[in-house]
Parts: C-alpha cells; sequence; structure tokens
C-alpha cells in the first residue's frame, strides 16, 4: 500500500472490458499489493476472458456492466475505442458524479466523453505496450485540477511503470505518438540492426540478442545517468572514430529530420482518427 495516498486502498476500481490492457493493470495492481483483489471487478462482453481474469487474480467478475458501474468507485473503460459509445450509452445514467471514469480508449477526447457521461469526473490515460512488462510509460489527462484525483491516477499507472500527468490533452496526443507508437519506430531501427548482422555473419537468434541488449543497454544506460543524452553520446565517440565515423553519416543523411516526419504523419493520422469518435 502506498501510505502517502491513504484513499488508494479504500477505492473500488472496475476494468469495463477485461482484455489485454485491464488485465495488465489488474496484475499490475495485485502483485505490487497497491489493491487487495477485493476491491477490483471486472465486466466483459464474451466470458472467457472474465472468468480468466477472475480466476488468475481473484478479481470480482460482474455479470453486466450496470453491475460493475454501480460497484465501482473508478471506472476504467477498457473496451476499443469503437466500442466505446455502443457500451456507455446504454447505461450513461447510472453513473454518478463522485465517480472517477478513466478511459484508456485512444483518441476519444474528454469533450467526448463529456457528451455521454457530463456528472462524472473524466480522466484520459495513454499506456503504451511495454506496460505489459512493467516499464510502459502512461500519459494521463484529468479534466479537473484535483491533486487527490492525479495523485490517484499516478498511482494505479505507476504500477504499470512511468505515468506522466499532462496538463493539456495536446500533450498527450504528442505522447500518443512519441511513446504509444514509439515503440513501433523503435522495433524499426531495431530490424535494421538485426539484418545487417546477420548479413555481417551472426545466426538469427544471434542477431536478435546483440540487438536487443545494445539498445536495452543504451537506453538503461541514460535511464541510470542525469548526463543528458548528448554527453553521453560524446562519451562512445572518439574524434576520427568509428562511432563519429557512422553519426557523421547518419547525420549527412538527415535521420532527424526523417523521424520528425514520420513523427508528423503520425499526428496527423491520431488527429484524423480522433475526429471519428466525436
Ligand atoms: N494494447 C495496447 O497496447 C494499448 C495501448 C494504449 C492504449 N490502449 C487502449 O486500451 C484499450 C483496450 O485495449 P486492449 O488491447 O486491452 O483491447 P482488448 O484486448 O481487445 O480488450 C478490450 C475488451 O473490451 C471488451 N468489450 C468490448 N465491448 C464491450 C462492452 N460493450 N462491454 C464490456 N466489454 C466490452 C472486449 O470484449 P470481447 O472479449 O467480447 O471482445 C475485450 O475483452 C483500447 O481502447 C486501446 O485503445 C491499448
Amino acid at each position: 500500500m502506498d501510505p502517502a495516498n491513504p484513499l488508494l486502498p479504500i477505492v473500488k476500481v472496475g476494468f469495463l472490458g477485461a482484455g489485454n490492457l485491464a488485465t495488465a493493470l489488474v496484475r499490475g495492481l495485485v502483485e505490487k499489493k497497491v489493491l487487495p483483489p477485493t476491491h477490483l471487478f471486472a465486466s466483459n462482453r464474451s466470458s472467457g476472458k472474465l472468468i480468466r481474469l477472475a480466476h488468475d487474480f481473484g478479481v470480482t467478475a460482474c455479470s453486466n456492466n450496470e453491475e460493475l458501474v454501480e460497484k465501482s468507485d473508478i471506472v476504467i473503460l477498457s473496451m476499443k475505442p469503437q466500442d466505446l459509445v455502443a457500451a456507455i450509452e446504454p447505461i450513461a445514467q447510472i453513473f454518478n458524479e463522485k465517480q472517477m471514469v478513466i478511459s484508456l480508449a485512444a483518441g476519444v477526447t474528454i469533450k467526448t466523453l463529456k457528451k455521454y457521461l457530463p456528472q462524472c469526473r473524466l480522466v484520459r490515460a495513454m499506456p503504451n505496450t511495454p506496460t505489459f512488462i512493467g516499464r510502459g510509460v502512461t500519459g494521463f489527462y484529468t479534466q479537473e485540477k484535483d491533486k487527490g484525483a492525479s495523485r490517484l491516477v499516478e498511482d494505479l499507472f505507476s504500477t504499470l511503470g512511468y505515468a506522466l500527468e499532462v496538463t493539456d490533452e495536446d500533450l498527450l496526443d504528442s505522447m500518443t505518438v512519441a511513446c504509444a507508437a514509439g515503440p513501433g519506430f523503435v522495433f524499426e531501427l531495431m530490424m535494421v540492426w538485426q539484418d545487417w548482422l546477420v548479413e555481417h555473419g551472426f545466426d538469427d537468434v544471434q542477431a536478435r540478442k546483440l540487438t536487443v541488449e545494445t539498445f536495452a543497454g543504451a537506453a538503461l544506460l541514460a535511464a541510470s545517468s542525469a548526463a543528458q543524452l548528448e554527453e553521453l553520446q560524446n562519451k562512445v565517440t572518439s574524434k576520427r572514430g568509428t562511432t563519429a565515423a557512422g553519426l557523421q553519416s547518419l547525420r549527412e543523411y538527415e535521420v532527424d529530420r526523417i523521424l520528425r516526419i514520420a513523427f508528423e504523419k503520425a499526428a496527423l493520422r491520431s488527429k484524423e482518427m480522433a475526429k471519428e469518435f466525436v
């Protein structure tokens, strides 16, 4: 339990949708003893995943979404964005003004959520896939500027890695690109490393391992140091050496420009998709 947040152990959290992300969150909360299983509830459209979640973690399986809403102080909307409206519209009037509703649905804005649940305290959260191994990044935006509410959401998502509150939904969109789509971009780079190693004599298994360990090692080195990334880069770059030659080429070909364009295109697509849920 977190002594600095006495509210957390007493709140009841319900997952409306018992899929991948809900399961990762339940696992984090239960295994890190942030909340006892007796305070966790779930409902799901079909029964298989719900039965598994209840069996594996001891959460209460609700027979329908109404029951889940009635039992929870915090309702986490953990269904796909395209299923959100169909899930909440028929039961919108059951939610009360004390309830906090945290939507994980990518691209669904607070304005859209407000249309269906104007009475609730609304939060948007955007986790990324490393969340599944407890090394995720979650950006969240709370509608109300209440420190207690922010702390509560931060404590919930800290069980899955690093959680950061943003003060503007546009910042959440930027995190969606850099942090949620980001692992996909990093894997694209990793595939270049891996292919190059195979072309230079390593087998697939060795090339994968060498690539993964190089990326993980660089990231952990940066995580363990307060130094700027540029300083860390300078440390592996001796004048006229191997790294310097490679970096010079990366800069001549303007790799940063290529990546920035990719980020902007992803941001544009994210905005287009958000319009589908208005
Ligand atoms: N996975 C990620 O990496 C990731 C990252 C960031 C954000 N997100 C967001 O997190 C949300 C969940 O993603 P996910 O990967 O966990 O999806 P998922 O595994 O497909 O889980 C969604 C669950 O919602 C259930 N559901 C759909 N409609 C429902 C309804 N009316 N009532 C009750 N349950 C309902 C589905 O039930 P069925 O079993 O019947 O289909 C399914 O089990 C999405 O909005 C996504 O945008 C995911």
